[in-house]
């Protein structure tokens, strides 16, 4: 079946569970929707400042039907708009959420050392990728379905491996999550939901681009094994299996999935 396309088929691995994908309006938070969603979940496409992409991402998994996808706005560093987030998708699918996926995240284009890191650029990395991903941590730990198929799923960063200078507070926020994730899985020990960070290489979206030379691009992809630079569609499916019953045995772990580059 072709990628986020509306089904009715009873034996999809993910048939009727409710994801919510943050950062789902673009790059890899779009391929994992879409993704989901063909695995047979619902959806809530979540963005922060562009309602015309989600609406899009949105609509391609909703086809002819109208109930397998919602957009909705929310900041994720914000607790009362994540709290929001699951209100939502709550009352949208008369649901519990089964599965969390957080992919919304920022860095710095600037790619500075420590020295030239600006207080501000710091706050609004933490904020967003650290703070951020606690909130949607905590609002999962406290609100996904017990019992079986809950999942939380983390992207962090192979740069948490690879520690490449110029990366020093996007490294740090996302090794705090990697931190926080595998405490997490400890601490939901009896519900049955597992909590796990997938950890990609360098993957060609927007963020990836911005402000990245032709030559610091050829570098990067010089550095892989594969020789290329990685797709969203690298990513989606180990987070498909995941969020799977057949990902159940896989808690509180860090997978990266880099192409061999680290
Ligand atoms: N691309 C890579 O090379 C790479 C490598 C390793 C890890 N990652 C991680 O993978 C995740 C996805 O990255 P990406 O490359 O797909 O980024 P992207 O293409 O820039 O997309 C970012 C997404 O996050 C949303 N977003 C940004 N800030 C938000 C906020 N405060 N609240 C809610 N949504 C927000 C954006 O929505 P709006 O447009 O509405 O703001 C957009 O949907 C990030 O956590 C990133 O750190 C990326």
């Amino acid at each position: 079946m072709a990628e986020g396309t509306a089904h009715s088929t009873q034996s999809l691995p993910l048939q009727d569970r409710v994801a919510i994908v943050t950062g789902s309006s673009r790059g890899i938070g779009k391929a994992i929707a879409l993704h989901l969603a063909s695995l047979g979940a619902r959806l809530v496409i979540n963005y922060s400042s562009n309602p015309t992409q989600a609406n899009i991402v949105a609509s391609q998994i909703n086809g002819n039907s109208t109930n397998r996808a919602i957009t909705v706005k929310a900041d994720i560093s914000d607790p009362t708009q994540v709290k929001t987030l699951f209100d939502s998708a709550e009352s949208a699918f008369n649901s519990p959420v089964h599965i969390l996926v957080n992919s919304a995240g920022i860095t710095d284009p600037k790619y500075p050392t420590v020295a030239n890191t600006t207080i501000e650029d710091f706050d609004n990395i933490f904020n967003v990728n650290a703070r951020g991903a606690f909130l949607c941590c905590k609002e999962s730990a406290n609100r996904i379905k017990r019992g079986g198929g809950g999942r939380i799923i983390c992207l962090t960063t192979t740069l948490v491996a690879a520690l490449y200078p110029g990366y020093a507070a996007y490294v740090g926020s996302k090794a705090a999550v990697e931190s926080m994730v595998k405490i997490l899985a400890k601490e939901l020990k009896g519900t049955g939901i597992t909590a796990n960070c997938v950890a990609p290489g360098p993957i060609a979206t927007e963020l990836f681009f911005e402000g990245k030379t032709e030559e610091m691009v050829k570098r990067v992809v010089d550095m892989n094994p594969f020789g290329r630079l990685g797709q969203t569609e690298d990513v989606a499916p180990l987070v498909g299996f995941l969020a799977s019953d057949a990902g159940e045995w896989v808690n509180g772990q860090i997978i990266r999935v880099n192409g061999g580059f680290v």
